[in-house]
C-alpha cells in the first residue's frame, strides 16, 4: 500500500498539517511521500493507493496548484481513494465551520473529483501578529486582532488553532482505511 499527501500552501500552514498527516500514515506502516503541489510535476500518481490533497485558503480560494493537481488528475483518482483537507481561519469557529466545509472541500470536492472523497478535513489556521507576508497577510491580521481583543483574548501571542489531534487521529483513520 502506498500513500501521497499532496499539499498547496501560501503561508505554510498547510504544509505543516500535510507533513503530520503524512508521518501518522507511515507511522501506521504505509509508504507515504510528501509532496508541495508546486513540484508535483513528474510523479507518477496512479502508482498510489491513497492520495491526500489540502491547502491553505485565501479570499475564499485554494493554491492554483492544488487545485490544478485535482483537475489534471481527475481521471486517476477516480480510481483511488482521496481525501481533501483544508486549513482556514472559518474552521477556528463553530459557526463559521458548516461555511468552510461547504465552500472549501463539498463544493471543491462535487466540482473536481469523479467520485466523493473518503474523507474531509476542517483544519484550523494560525495567528501570529509578528509573521511578515506581505500586505495582504498584515491587513488580516489586523482584522483577526481587532476579533480577538473584542472577545478578550491576548492578541499580541500567536495563536495556533490548528487541532493536532484531530489531525492525527484523522490521519490514522485513513491509514486504518487502507488495511
Ligand atoms: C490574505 C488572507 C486571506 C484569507 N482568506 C481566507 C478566507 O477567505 N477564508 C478563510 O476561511 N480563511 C482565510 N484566510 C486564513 C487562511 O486560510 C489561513 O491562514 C490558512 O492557515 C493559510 O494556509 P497556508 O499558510 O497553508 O496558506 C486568509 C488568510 C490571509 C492571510
Amino acid at each position: 500500500m502506498k500513500a501521497l499527501v499532496v499539499y498547496g500552501t501560501r503561508y505554510g500552514t498547510a504544509a505543516e498539517i500535510a507533513a503530520e498527516i503524512a508521518r501518522v500514515i507511515k507511522e501506521e506502516g504505509i509508504e507515504t511521500d510528501l509532496v508541495d503541489a508546486r513540484s508535483i510535476k513528474d510523479r507518477k500518481v496512479s502508482s498510489y493507493d491513497l492520495v491526500v490533497v489540502g491547502s491553505g485558503i485565501k479570499m475564499g480560494k485554494w493554491t492554483n496548484k492544488a487545485l490544478k493537481f485535482l483537475q489534471n488528475n481527475k481521471k486517476t483518482l477516480a480510481t483511488q481513494k482521496v481525501a481533501l483537507f483544508v486549513s482556514c481561519g472559518a474552521a477556528n469557529e463553530e459557526k463559521s465551520r458548516p461555511e468552510g466545509q461547504e465552500k472549501y472541500l463539498d463544493a471543491v470536492a462535487a466540482k473536481n473529483l469523479v467520485n466523493p472523497p473518503v474523507a474531509t478535513g476542517l483544519f484550523g489556521s494560525v495567528y501570529d501578529p509578528e509573521a511578515k507576508h506581505g500586505l495582504m497577510y498584515k491587513l488580516t491580521t489586523s482584522f483577526i486582532k481587532k476579533e480577538l481583543e473584542k472577545q478578550g483574548i491576548n492578541s499580541s501571542k500567536r495563536h495556533d488553532y490548528r487541532d493536532w489531534d484531530e489531525i492525527r487521529d484523522w490521519a490514522r483513520g485513513l491509514a486504518k482505511g487502507l488495511k
